[in-house]
């Protein structure tokens, strides 16, 4: 657990200090010396707020700015109003910025009623050179911009604002090092998830995240290792190792390592009971990570291998690096080492110059790798991306006609596999109280699936045998059989 204390301790009256992350600590002791006053002259709490959008990175940095606002004394509510609002930004399709852009509208006329309303913007959209001018012209009451190289710095960017009463603007180009030992606030005391490297050198040619998240870094193996032992000393039993491509992990350390060896270390720790980890790119997953996954029953059977698309020349034309052959090759490796694996993938439909052709080359990959899940997306034009440029842009019509085709065939296969495990017993980690039957909890098991049972919440947190009794699709019914 964080020690509050640390920041509890620090003395205000003087000049922040130049060192991370006790600058931080500083400003989140400022911030809540505000806090208090502003408590006392408005009399009564201020709400905080967060809408995170986008993949588990993001998700992460958001329990860091969860636990950041919540010490300078912010209570967080249910509702899209309060009197600071994040927005934790995804800008990986274009739909998503429409969707900010709506809510940041919606947003002025609370902003004119509550004196007290600060709204923050962050995340990979405002990466975007664009997207901040846009915000600064359209949307001028946002009262901070930050990026995704300083989510560090929210509290000394807050406590700026706070002085200076402007909008604050702080983007950077590029991260200047990795800031360890930050307050977070994890959804459940029993899981957690670990960033293990930030960015992506990979450059798919319709992927604008290595221009938003920059150039590869790796966190040193003992950080981690560290990190990991303090959440397991304070109960949790399940980490996901996350990084945009964690199979190219330690390439740029000082002392090289492979991902593979990382993760053996990460099996070594005492007292943890389940390791994920995503993503893997098919084109870096060594024979030495499938020895690893298969030697340790404390890494678990599933695995997210994005294909993307399974024409060849479409391949190449993302800059995949792999072929369709290879990958099914590298999917036969893990079946023959990994039997029980549950895969997963991203498809993108619709990708510059995507013949009919092509699509059934990601119709036959879906056939024969059978994967549990399948996360479909239609191809999202990219400004700056070399494909936004390409000859052949797909019409829409062809594009749904051929994502509807997909998704029929996806769920046949999910709905296949998840009937032929009724009457299987597999363990499950109870996560959290049924939403609909109070008699209830629901779990995940290995694989990832979800599954509901008959159970007490006494067993929030606690892996159990189930039986699974029924397939409904995308979950199943299971009944304990030993707690
Ligand atoms: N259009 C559609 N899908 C995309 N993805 C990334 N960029 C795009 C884009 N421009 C998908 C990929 C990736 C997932 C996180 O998002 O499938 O694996
Ligand atoms: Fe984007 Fe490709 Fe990097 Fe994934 S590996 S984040 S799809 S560039």
């Amino acid at each position: 657990m964080f020690d509050y204390s640390v920041i509890d301790r620090i003395d205000t009256s003087g000049e922040a200090p130049l060192e991370e992350p006790m600058r931080q600590y500083y400003f989140m002791k400022k911030c809540k010396e505000w806090m208090e006053e502003t408590k006392d002259r408005v009399g009564r709490e201020l709400t905080l707020s967060m809408q995170t959008m986008g993949c588990q990175m993001n998700a992460r940095d958001s329990e860091k700015f969860e636990a950041i606002l919540t010490y300078i004394g912010y209570k967080t509510v249910d509702s899209t109003s309060a009197d600071f609002v994040l927005y934790n930004t995804c800008t990986v399709r274009e739909n998503a910025n429409l969707k900010v852009y709506g809510r940041l509208g919606q947003l002025k006329n609370q902003k004119k009623r509550n004196p007290e309303m600060k709204i923050a913007m962050c995340g990979c959209m405002m990466q975007e050179p664009t997207v901040v001018e846009k915000i600064k012209k359209s949307y001028p009451y946002v009262d901070i911009i930050f990026g995704t190289h300083n989510v560090y710095k929210l509290a000394e960017i807050l406590y700026t604002q706070i002085i200076s009463e402007r909008t604050i603007i702080d983007i950077w180009d590029e991260a200047k090092g990795i800031v360890e030992d930050l307050p977070s606030l994890r959804k459940h005391s029993f899981k957690a998830a670990v960033n293990i490297m930030y960015g992506c050198n990979n450059y798919c040619t319709y992927c604008i995240v290595p221009y938003v998240r920059g150039r590869e870094r790796s966190r040193k193996p003992e950080e981690i290792i560290a990190e990991i032992k303090s959440l397991v000393a304070d109960g949790v039993i399940e980490i996901m190792l996350l990084g945009q491509n964690v199979n190219s992990y330690g390439k740029t350390l000082d002392n090289p390592m492979s991902f593979a060896e990382l993760l053996k270390l990460v099996t070594e720790i005492e007292g943890l009971k389940r390791i994920r980890f995503m993503t893997s790119h098919p084109k870096d997953l060594s024979d030495e990570l499938i020895e690893v996954m298969a030697s340790s029953d404390k890494i678990c059977t599933q695995l997210h291998l994005p294909l993307q698309a399974g024409s060849t020349r479409i391949l190449k034309k993302m800059n995949r690096v792999y072929t369709k052959e290879s990958y099914l090759d590298l999917v036969d490796r893990i079946k023959s080492k990994l039997p029980n694996i549950s895969l997963s993938t991203d498809i993108i439909v619709g990708f510059p110059g995507e013949t009919d052709e092509d699509f059934e080359e990601t119709m036959d990959v879906l056939r024969r790798v059978r994967y549990e899940n399948v996360y479909s997306f239609i191809y999202s034009k990219r400004t700056g991306t070399p494909a936004a440029t390409m000859d052949n842009q797909v019409p829409e019509d062809v594009i749904k006609e051929r994502f509807d085709r997909m998704l029929e065939l996806i769920r046949s296969i999910s709905s296949e596999i998840a009937d032929s495990r009724v009457g299987m017993e597999c363990d499950i980690l109870i996560e959290e109280p049924n939403d609909h039957d109070s008699t209830m909890v629901t779990g995940r098991m290995s694989g990832n699936a979800v599954v509901h049972c008959v159970g007490s919440k006494d067993l929030i947190g606690k892996i159990v045998r189930v039986k699974l009794l029924e397939s409904k699709g995308f979950y199943y019914i299971g009944e304990i059989i030993n707690d």
